[in-house]
């Protein structure tokens, strides 16, 4: 099968590749990012990196597929800036999950706003799903901000529900969920 990659202005969304451990460890590796994320150790040593990267390469081998797993490359430094995923997909109900995260360095720069548009694009209208969901700390600022901007609608707060891995913090999730014709509507707003 055709390598599936997503290009846009200033990124080029591919899967992972053994080489980026560096990147990824540079990135995730920093507290603020790892803090916001479900359970990455910290500090983030070269063995997690290559073991998480194995297992996402592994991922994209599995003929069906539930998980897609990005890294988002900034072609101006050759370089893994962040990821983002669609993952625990469900065929049938048509639906899945997403995540992401930037280097602290590139955040600000709408880069998460451009690979967001991209992998909506690709979710909706090459995996056909009718629905993505997403599950955002109350606290996380940044990250209620980029649903928001993708037109996410908050459907519900489910309190007390994750224990950060890093801090130990109890935290309330925003759920958070786009339907095919609310993004088909967004995007029209969306410049790129
Ligand atoms: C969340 C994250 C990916 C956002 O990436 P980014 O590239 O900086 O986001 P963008 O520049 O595309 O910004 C998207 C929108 O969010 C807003 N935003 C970004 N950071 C913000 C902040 N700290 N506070 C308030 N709004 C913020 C931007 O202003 C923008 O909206 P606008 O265009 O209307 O101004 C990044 O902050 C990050 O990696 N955080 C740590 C990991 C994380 O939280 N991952 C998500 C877990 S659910």
């Amino acid at each position: 099968m055709k390598e599936i990659i997503l290009k846009t202005n200033r990124l080029i969304l591919r899967k992972p590749k053994m080489t980026d451990w560096k990147d990824l460890v540079e990135g995730i590796g920093e507290f603020d990012v790892a803090k916001m994320l479900s359970k990455v150790p910290h500090p983030y040593k070269k063995k997690d990196a290559d073991i998480f990267i194995k297992k996402k390469i592994k991922k994209w081998k599995q003929k069906d597929k539930t998980d897609y797993m990005f890294y988002i490359e900034l072609k101006s430094e050759n370089k893994v800036i962040g990821a983002i995923g669609i993952h625990e997909i469900d065929k049938f109900s048509g639906k899945g999950k997403t995540g992401s995260w930037l280097n602290k360095k590139y955040w600000r720069n709408g880069y998460m706003t451009e690979a967001k548009i991209a992998v909506n694009d690709f979710a909706f209208n090459k995996l056909k799903l009718r629905k993505l969901n997403s599950d955002v700390y109350v606290e996380n600022k940044a990250s209620n901000a980029t649903q928001l901007k993708m037109g996410y609608k908050l459907e519900g707060v489910r309190r007390k529900n994750n224990k950060s891995f890093l801090t130990g913090k109890i935290h309330d999730i925003n759920e958070y969920g786009l339907l095919r014709e609310e993004w088909l509507k967004r995007r029209k707003k969306l410049a790129i």
